[in-house]
């Protein structure tokens, strides 16, 4: 009982304290700049929670992912009966911070952020903070800041071991003896604060095998620095991994083993690069990626792609959902939030691995799937997020 009214209290104090908050954020920000012709705004009003509002900002619509997490979140928070106001920001940084501006200036209640670049938003969520709004550092988390509350995620690491591992196995490495491989890393954009969990994961698998002569790379580039892709974009990874091509397989005879690639977007540029500038069969190479994105995936069924690593972003939309909750209603969730709401996936709560610079960030982590050619139907099709088409290819369903 008494438990339920402090809840009720702390949840009117909290609703009274965002409605001042927001409304003065309302006053001092109107008229801020128009959303650019790249973002998409959408918006509904009349709720059945209390006229709730929670802004959802995404990074871009241009990587496939972005687009499955923004309807599910859109989705979910409208299940419940909140409005939702969904931003896009063409992977700018700037334009993200105006689209965070401009959801503070409409009076949202909760904040999911994905952030595009994890150190840029300091500012623009100290405004979040002074008008009272709870932020949740949605998949990536945010950096240098004290108004985020939770972080909702993957377990990023185990994505970059799972790569890693799927390698080992493939190339029985623990029992390679004399046999060598060539290796090359393509990992993602170093200002997406995920980006060196997943090189890490994968590396920290394999370093003994590259420390050993087992694993060659050719390259010599081994520092996330000289690996990483910036925005994570194709055309920049395709580039790269022409210019190794050129200069460390060209002879007819070096052949490449393996393209270790932290997500789908880059690994669709390298495996590009590798069918149009490699003299060995792409088919013939190991290539990992992440996302499970609807080009890949084709990839996978056509053997050009090796593995993927699926994270269901349905769940983790509905892992926010129930965070983003309890943050409305007032209360502090911890551990306990994973049994009180029943999911049927698997989270783990971590107060210990995320530290954003200024505070150990307490998150909330999905579990990642390796996703090959064999079990690509029992764990996507037969799960519902996609479906197949007539020639057999995966297509989303959301
Ligand atoms: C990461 C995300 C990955 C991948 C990448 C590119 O932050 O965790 O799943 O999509 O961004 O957008």
């Amino acid at each position: 009982m008494k438990k339920k009214l402090l809840s009720f209290l702390l949840a009117t104090t909290m609703v009274a304290t965002l409605a001042t908050g927001c409304g003065e954020a309302a006053t001092a920000d109107t008229g801020a700049d128009e959303p650019a012709a790249t973002t998409e705004t959408t918006e509904e009003t009349t709720t059945a929670s209390g006229d709730q509002t929670v802004g959802i900002a995404m990074p871009t619509q241009s990587l496939e992912r972005w687009n499955r997490d923004g309807s599910y979140l859109k989705e979910q928070f409208e299940s419940k009966g909140y409005a939702v106001e969904l931003t896009y920001s063409d992977n700018k940084i700037d334009q993200q911070v105006k689209d965070i501006e401009g959801l503070i200036a409409d009076d949202v209640d909760l904040l999911v952020i994905a952030a595009i670049d994890g150190e840029s938003l300091s500012q623009v969520l100290a405004d979040a903070k002074d008008a009272n709004i709870p932020v949740i550092s949605y998949d990536r988390l945010i950096m240098n800041t004290d108004a985020v509350s939770y972080y909702v995620s993957f377990d990023n690491y185990t994505v970059g071991k799972l790569q890693g591992e799927f390698v080992e196995k493939q190339l029985d490495l623990a029992n390679a003896g004399d046999k060598t491989y060539n290796i090359e890393f393509t990992a993602g954009d170093p200002a997406d604060n995920n980006a060196g969990f997943f090189f890490n994961g994968a590396y920290d698998v394999l370093k003994k095998y590259i420390d050993a002569g087992t694993l060659v790379v050719q390259s010599g580039q081994t520092d996330f620095d000289k690996v990483a892709t910036p925005q994570w974009a194709t055309d920049k990874a395709l580039n790269r991994m022409q210019n190794i091509l050129a200069s460390n397989y060209s002879d007819g005879k070096t052949k490449l083993d393996v393209a270790l690639c932290s997500n789908d977007s880059t690994a669709l540029g390298v495996t590009q690069a590798i069918e149009s500038d490699y003299w060995g069969d792409v088919k013939d190479v190991i290539i990992t990626g992440q996302d499970g994105d609807v080009a890949n995936l084709a990839n996978l069924v056509d053997g050009k792609q090796t593995m993927t690593v699926y994270k269901a972003v349905a769940n983790e939309a509905v892992a926010t959902l129930d965070l983003g909750i309890a943050l409305l209603n007032g209360e502090t969730p911890d551990e306990g939030l994973i049994s009180a709401s029943g999911w049927n996936f698997d989270c783990a709560y971590d107060t210990e691995s995320y530290d954003n610079n200024v505070a150990k960030i307490p998150s909330y982590l999905l579990v990642p799937t390796v996703v090959t050619k064999d079990n690509l139907e029992k764990e996507l099709v037969d799960t519902g997020y996609y479906t197949l088409d007539a020639n057999g290819y995966p297509q989303a369903t959301n």
